[in-house]
């Protein structure tokens, strides 16, 4: 933006009182912010820029989205250096105690840079700010932070924004819990064919590990109607594929005024014309009902993959992590989605090290490895959060004990993906154009319906389109092939 448009802008009035109701409220202050924003960029003599870094799922990362789009509109340009940017914003994760390391250690670094730039910003939100603990250590030790919000009121940050940059102080709000969705808001996508949506909010299920339903809230799903009108108006502009998002999709709608299922939205859903892909995360297993195996198996949209986090193959552990299945049912899940779904690709999660865990209760997380024949897993070592049930349980195990499970377990899940996915050499396979190689220019990315990745050769234009590629070599998790 040029200095003289900055300038236009700033002339404009803006009315005194706020409006009320939302979103009306958050436009307004995007339009206050503007004017701030326009002055610091006079003062400057340069469009100000800013950066947002993601840690964790993906749905800190569409939350990043709907920051992005806030900032662009108030005028921000964006700045991939976030060691360069004006605004520096991390959207914090805090489902690992490492994930909280890695913020502070980096936050460590931008007060060294902020100290040498007076007019620099620093905003921390997401889960790590739910924490009580965490805003109070950010509160004596990093005085530097301009603001700070919780996952709760993310919709506000137009409004946190300008009152921060009216009062030049630092700006807290937190909140407990919300039974607030806030729709239309403006949203920047980080691609232009795919996107995801959120269709929940929260978590009501308490695994005992687990510090999300602490962090995120309750359980709340959003109508499927203003679901539906988003990812009408993403296809209108040129959205192929969307992810929908939730941390148990399985129990969406069931809080609805007018309840219906998971399976009920997703055919709504694939009845948007234009649309071609559609892809969900996460399925708890305890929930996944025959109704939506059924409606995978008709739908010409779903994707053929299901995330279905295990956690653990020992009925005992799956217990004292309150996850409400058994190994057996757990298998026999699978077994019935397979035989509906043939070329379903399934992936999952595994924690290693829960608290009493044994090596028989190791071996029985190896032994669902072996039967299902994950095409990946992600594995993790058990985190100790407190305030969870499983942080004051007896008997944690030893980190030496741990290191040398997790080792077995990513070397046997390593050496079934691998054979997993060689399954499909010489098939050929419709596939999404996502980018451009990272190591060679001249391949081109894809992705499969399943998942999994090809690299091709073909140029830019292809982004965003469905093109049928030959898969000639497997090379480990993923092909390399070409356009027929
Ligand atoms: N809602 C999703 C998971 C969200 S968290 C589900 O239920 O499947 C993503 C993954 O992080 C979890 O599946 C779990 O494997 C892992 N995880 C969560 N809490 C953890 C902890 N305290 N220690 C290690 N891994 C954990
Ligand atoms: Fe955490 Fe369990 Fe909720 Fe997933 S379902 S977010 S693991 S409590
Ligand atoms: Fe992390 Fe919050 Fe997602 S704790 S995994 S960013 S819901």
């Amino acid at each position: 933006m040029s200095i003289e448009k900055i300038q236009t802008a700033s002339t404009n009035s803006i009315p005194d009182t706020p409006p009320s109701a939302e979103p009306e409220r958050q436009y307004y202050y995007m339009e206050k912010a503007k004017q701030h924003l326009a002055r610091m960029s006079a003062e400057a003599g340069r469009p100000l820029t800013f950066c947002v870094t993601t840690f964790g799922c993906q749905m800190n990362a569409r939350d990043s989205e709907k920051l992005t789009g806030i900032l662009e509109r108030i005028g921000y340009v964006e700045e991939p250096d976030e060691e360069k940017a004006d605004f520096v914003i991390y959207n914090t994760c805090t489902v690992r105690e490492n994930a909280n390391q890695r913020v502070y250690g980096r936050l460590g670094q931008l007060g060294r840079i902020k100290k040498k730039k007076p007019h620099m910003m620093i905003a921390l939100c997401g889960c790590m700010m739910q924490e009580p603990h965490v805003v109070e250590k950010l509160k004596t030790s990093y005085r530097f932070v301009d603001l700070i919000f919780g996952t709760h009121n993310i919709y506000k940050f137009a409004e946190l924004l300008a009152t921060r940059m009216e009062s030049g102080r630092m700006v807290i709000d937190i909140w407990k819990d919300t039974d607030k969705i806030v729709e239309d808001l403006p949203v920047e996508r980080k691609y232009p064919f795919k996107s995801g949506v959120n269709i929940m909010f929260g978590c009501n299920n308490f695994c005992s590990y687990c510090i999300v339903p602490y962090v995120r809230g309750r359980e709340r799903s959003r109508d499927p109607k203003a679901i539906i009108r988003e990812i009408e108006r993403l296809v209108a502009d040129g959205v192929v594929e969307v992810m929908l998002l939730g941390q148990n999709v399985n129990s969406y709608g069931k809080t609805l005024p007018e309840p219906m299922t998971f399976a009920q939205l997703l055919e709504e859903v694939e009845k948007i014309d234009g649309l071609e892909r559609i892809r969900f995360m996460t399925s708890h297993p305890k929930d996944l009902s025959d109704e939506l195996i059924e409606v995978m198996r008709r739908s010409k949209k779903i994707c053929r993959h299901l995330h279905l986090p295990v956690q653990s193959g020992s009925s005992r552990i799956l217990q004292k992590m309150n996850r409400r299945y058994t190994k057996e049912q757990y298998l026999a899940l699978v077994d019935k989605i397979k035989a509906a779904v043939p070329d379903i690709s399934l992936t999952t999660d595994i924690i290693v090290g829960f608290p009493g865990e044994t090596e028989e209760d190791f071996q029985e997380t190896l032994d669902v490895v072996r039967k299902v024949r994950y095409d990946s897993a992600f594995t993790f070592i058990y985190s100790k959060r407190s305030g969870t049930p499983a942080a004051v349980m007896e008997d944690q195990v030893p980190e030496d004990v741990v290191k040398d499970r997790f080792n077995r377990l990513l070397a046997e899940v390593q050496k079934i993906s691998a054979e997993v996915c060689a399954v499909h050499q010489g098939t050929v396979q419709e596939v999404l154009v996502e980018c451009r190689n990272d190591h060679d220019e001249h391949l081109m990315t894809g992705r499969m319906s399943n998942n999994l990745l090809v690299h091709f050769p073909g140029d830019e234009s292809l982004i965003g389109k469905l093109v049928n590629v030959r898969l000639d070599e497997c090379r480990g998790f993923y092909y390399i092939g070409e356009i027929v």
